[in-house]
């Protein structure tokens, strides 16, 4: 039986292959500071924890969970959205659950017809799942370059109308992974502007919207009404809830959540009960995230003077928990990579995001305080 051609090339999800490194380094002896994913280590919201550990204690046996969420979750995340983008969401009809974001980010494509062709544009460097599904479904791709020009957004302009007649999905994530760059409102509205006179479908995936040090960062909710979006939001980072596996899939156009729900109908079952139970408290307190960004805020300001002081260029940085930089005398990836390592510590060369990304490199800094200070000491023994 012959396997997709995907699945012969054996491709590592990029992402892996570094934190594979560090656990070899680690097996090694080497006492390694791993700053390659980003996965939370400070505490979850205590609401969360409370209210899911209620859920499972008032429960003496199980039950499968609605696969679009409960009630009570879907309104939690329609008032979220009116509270915070001043939108009205029906529950029933405009919003949906998700295990996560990456799983539906995942699926997505799944959605639309390519028996006449179509292509998913991807932005050059970029969150691995876009590119991974697109691949798997057999799907064309593009990429649209991110270079330091056009700090880091898709061109707009540069994007030809013959090129716009075979889109069928964008991919746009803002604040943007890994480069932390952020679409302002007016480079959103436009996007939505052009999605409806070319008919292509805009995926938002906007998981680090919510932990910002400058102002909050426009989300497709905030653009005119449209039926040409989904948005993509995750509990994961806004709220610390990795593990929990939960998050919202919203949209204007009724006919693409209803495709959803019968699409995701036979792929599984909603996050668990009580996780949803915990996940209603994250939706429904806005005031968490920006306590956890003072935190992150210290950390980013920590590293990021230590990056500067060796001579690295770090870029945008209003946004997320990335520090993407390069240095001006070093022109790959592997190179400043190899510097990190002598000092104990794993980061991801920019290559592994995509076809830009050579000459960068991306660390996390969503570990503790105590391991922030330790890199910031190790960078300042960097080898440069
Ligand atoms: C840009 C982006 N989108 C989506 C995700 C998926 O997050 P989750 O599946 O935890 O919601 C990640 C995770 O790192 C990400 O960086």
């Amino acid at each position: 039986m012959k396997l997709n051609p995907y699945l012969t090339q054996k491709r590592e999800y990029p992402l892996f292959i570094y934190a594979r490194k560090a656990e070899e380094l680690k097996a090694q002896g080497v006492d390694v500071i791993n700053l390659t994913i980003g996965d939370p280590l400070d505490d979850t919201y205590p609401a969360v924890r409370e209210a899911t550990i209620k859920a499972l204690q008032g429960k003496t046996n199980s039950a499968y969970p609605a696969s679009k969420g409960s009630k009570e979750l879907l309104e939690a995340v329609s008032d979220w959205a009116r509270r915070n983008h001043d939108l009205n969401l029906d529950p029933t009809k405009q919003i949906i659950s998700c295990n996560g974001s990456k799983e539906a980010i995942f699926h997505a494509a799944m959605l639309f017809d390519w028996s006449d062709g179509g292509e998913i544009f991807i932005p050059s460097l970029s969150y691995p799942v876009y590119e991974n599904s697109a691949a798997l479904h057999s799907i064309k791709y593009k990429y649209l370059p991110l270079t330091e020009e056009n700090n880091f957004l898709p061109d707009l302009d540069a994007i030809s109308d013959e090129d716009w007649q075979v889109c069928k999905m964008f991919w746009i994530n803002s604040p943007h992974n890994p480069t932390t760059a952020i679409a302002d409102l007016e480079y959103l509205q436009k996007l939505v502007d052009l999605a409806e006179k070319h008919y292509f479908m805009i995926c938002a995936d906007e998981c680090y919207n919510d932990i910002h040090y400058g102002p909050v960062p426009p989300s497709i909710l905030d653009t005119k009404p449209s039926k040409n979006w989904i948005l993509f939001r995750s509990l994961s980072k806004r709220s610390h809830m990795t593990g929990y596996r939960c998050g919202a899939i919203m949209s204007l156009n009724e006919e693409i959540i209803a495709a959803l729900i019968r699409m995701r109908a036979p792929m599984g079952q909603g996050s668990p009960t009580f996780i949803q139970a915990g996940a209603i408290q994250a939706w429904k307190d806005d005031q968490h995230p920006k306590d956890f960004t003072v935190g992150y805020r210290k950390k980013k300001k920590m590293l990021q003077n230590a990056l500067e002081e060796k001579g690295f260029k770090v870029f945008g940085g209003g946004a997320s928990f990335y520090l993407w930089f390069s240095h001006s005398e070093i022109k790959e990836s592997t190179k400043i990579l190899d510097l990190f390592i002598e000092q104990g510590i794993v980061i991801t060369p920019g290559t592994a995001f995509g076809p830009d990304g050579e000459g960068y490199v991306r660390m996390v800094f969503c570990v503790t305080e105590e391991v922030c200070r330790k890199t910031a000491e190790r960078i300042g023994k960097l080898n440069i």
